[in-house]
């Protein structure tokens, strides 16, 4: 059985437009709109958020529990977003620039919604941010971590509710440093969300003392055997591994670290992507032992998340993600921001986002600095068995 279809097996359905509660989430095919684009909320009407998710490809599964955590803000605050009824046109994403950014542009110009949220993809975010800028339209990432985005590219119209690739990476390097019995290899997708997961924690690494084994790029979206990259890992000699994987690969590569024997001789690390969500499902015992940076762990002891959860239990029969809760607090600033703009989009919005203040989340309240990026905690996890059930058990807080 291919990685795809064996991660397929997991995914819920996609919801039917009947199955969604009445009024909360108005889910429209793609198609044209008469919609003012300012915003439908400040005539009264429906204001409309296109949802630029992967619905296919790679990170299919991420792209469902986005989907899932808006949802679900939007169907505890009665399908409004400030004060307007929310209307949600999606979009697939895919698995890159190639269909992501015609996707958002159809959002933008033929759908004509006021604010765009998702992208999962650094490439596809990074291929977007000249079109939102140039259009004057709000975009809220509620994923893609390409650092560049809320550094020397930020821009007035991109906000994002996730993180940057580079901070997620360098939070966990002062921690391998520490625990490592020997020198580290570095493995990761083969484009710049890969490429910067590493630099960061390589960077942080190194300056806590720090050694590299070894440095590898995998093919993106094409890589299913990795047979080959764990046999070097192995003649490296390296004493643990950090690696950056999400998706249908992340459960390839992690199955695979098993098989070969490697998870019982090198200690593995990583972003939180690597064990997160559907993915860990489909990983189950192979995982047990591998530690992660991530700013959110469904383990998460605080009331917050605990209402969180059960909440998202009880409306999708299985825990959140990080995905969702990205999305969830995407919903949740937009709701903020589009009270103070009375449902208008473009400048105003974009402008009122920087006024949101913090953000009430299940991963502890965060706010926009000031590159438009969330200033949050990270976390160090471990995959531990719960009952026979795999967790991202949180260890101790990484910053
Ligand atoms: C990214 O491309 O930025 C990304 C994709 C999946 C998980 C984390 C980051």
């Amino acid at each position: 059985m291919g990685v795809l279809s064996a991660i397929a097996r997991t995914l819920r359905p996609a919801p039917a437009v009947a199955a969604l509660t009445a009024g909360a989430l108005a889910l429209s095919a793609c198609g044209g709109s008469s919609l003012d684009q300012s915003g439908g909320g400040e005539s009264g009407g429906p204001v409309k958020i296109g949802l630029l998710i992967p619905l296919s490809g790679v990170y299919a599964p991420l792209g469902q529990d986005m989907r899932d955590g808006f949802k679900l803000y939007l169907d505890q605050h009665g399908g409004k977003l400030g004060g307007s009824e929310a209307e949600v046109v999606e979009a697939d994403e895919g698995e890159g620039p190639q269909t992501g950014v015609p996707a958002a542009q159809k959002l933008v110009s033929q759908d004509r919604t006021t604010a765009v949220v998702g992208v999962v993809n650094s490439a596809t975010a990074l291929g977007l941010r000249d079109f939102f800028t140039e259009s004057k339209q709000p975009l809220l990432v509620a994923n893609a971590g390409a650092d560049a985005i809320t550094a020397g590219r930020k821009s007035d119209y991109v906000w994002r509710t996730s993180f940057a690739n580079g901070k997620v990476g360098a939070a966990l390097g002062p921690a391998v440093a520490k625990e490592a019995k020997g020198g580290v290899y570095l493995i990761a997708a083969d484009y710049a969300a890969g490429r910067e997961m590493v630099a960061g924690f390589r960077k942080a690494f190194e300056a806590a003392g720090g050694k590299v084994a070894g440095e590898k790029y995998t093919p993106f979206g094409k890589t299913q055997d990795y047979q080959p990259y764990l046999s070097a890992i192995r003649s490296s000699g390296a004493k643990a591994v950090y690696a950056f994987y999400a998706g249908a690969e992340a459960v390839s590569f992690v199955k695979q670290y098993k098989q070969f024997g490697l998870s019982d001789e090198i200690d593995l690390y990583g972003t939180g992507f690597l064990t997160e969500g559907d993915v860990l499902k489909a990983q189950g015992q192979a995982a047990v032992g591998t530690k992660t940076s991530l700013h959110y762990s469904a383990e998460l002891d605080t009331p917050r998340n605990k209402e969180f959860v059960a909440a998202y239990q009880k409306a999708f029969n299985e825990p959140p993600t990080v995905y969702s809760v990205q999305a969830y607090d995407a919903a949740a600033a937009l709701d903020k921001a589009l009270a103070k703009t009375k449902g208008a989009g473009g400048q105003k919005l974009a402008e009122a986002l920087g006024e949101v203040g913090p953000i009430d989340s299940p991963r502890g309240s965060w706010t926009f600095d000031t590159a438009h990026d969330a200033q949050q905690k990270y976390y160090l996890r471990e995959v531990r068995s719960s009952g026979g059930t795999m967790v991202n058990a949180v260890v101790s807080e990484l910053s």
